[in-house]
C-alpha cells in the first residue's frame, strides 16, 4: 500500500543545530591535532606563539561544545566533516612543500585563516540557530568561541601584514 508516512518526526531546526554541533565538534578535534604541527613548522616566534595560544583556546572550545551537548541532553559525538579534512590536508601540503623556505609563514597563515573562516561560518550559523531555538546559555557559549575565532583571524592577518608576506616576497627567487 502506498501511503505517505506522517508518523516520521519532521526534521527541524533542532536537528540542524545538533547536526552542526557534531560537525564542528569533529572539526575542533582535528584542529587540536593540526595546530601543534603548524606551531612546529612556523618560522617566526610570533606565529609559533599564535598557534600555541590558539591551541589552548581550541581545547577550551571543545569543552564549551561539550557543555552545549549537555544542554541538549545529547552525547557529545562528532560527525565526519570532509570540509575541515580538506582544509587541514591543504595545510599539511604547505608544511611539506615550504618547510625551510622564507615563504613558510605566509603559507601557514593562509592555511590557518582558511580554518578560521570555516569555523567563523559554522559558529555564526550555530549562534543564530541557538538564539532562534531560545537556547540562551548555548548561544553564550557559542558566541564566546566565535569571538575567539574572529580574534585569531585578525591576529593572523596582523602577522601576515607585519612581516610574513614581506619575507616571502623579498626572498622570492
Ligand atoms: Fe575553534
Ligand atoms: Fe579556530
Amino acid at each position: 500500500m502506498n501511503t505517505i508516512d506522517n508518523s516520521a518526526p519532521a526534521k527541524g531546526l533542532q536537528d540542524l543545530f545538533t547536526n552542526g554541533l557534531r560537525d564542528i565538534y569533529y572539526a575542533e578535534n582535528k584542529i587540536v591535532e593540526a595546530l601543534p604541527k603548524m606551531a612546529e613548522g612556523a618560522e617566526s616566534a610570533e606565529l609559533k606563539q599564535a598557534f600555541q595560544q590558539h591551541l589552548a583556546e581550541t581545547e577550551e572550545q571543545i569543552l564549551r561544545l561539550e557543555q552545549v551537548f549537555e544542554i541538549l541532553d545529547t552525547p557529545a559525538t562528532g560527525k565526519s566533516c570532509p570540509a575541515i579534512d580538506g582544509i587541514i590536508q591543504e595545510g599539511s601540503e604547505i608544511l611539506e612543500q615550504y618547510q625551510g623556505s622564507p615563504s613558510i609563514d605566509a603559507g601557514l597563515v593562509a592555511a590557518a585563516q582558511a580554518v578560521e573562516h570555516y569555523e567563523i561560518a559554522r559558529y555564526g550559523t550555530l549562534l543564530a540557530w541557538a538564539t532562534q531555538l531560545g537556547l540562551s546559555d548555548a548561544a553564550d557559549l557559542l558566541g564566546a568561541t566565535l569571538d575567539e575565532e574572529e580574534a585569531t583571524d585578525e591576529a593572523l592577518s596582523a602577522i601576515a601584514e607585519g612581516g610574513a608576506n614581506e619575507r616571502a616576497f623579498s626572498n622570492a627567487a
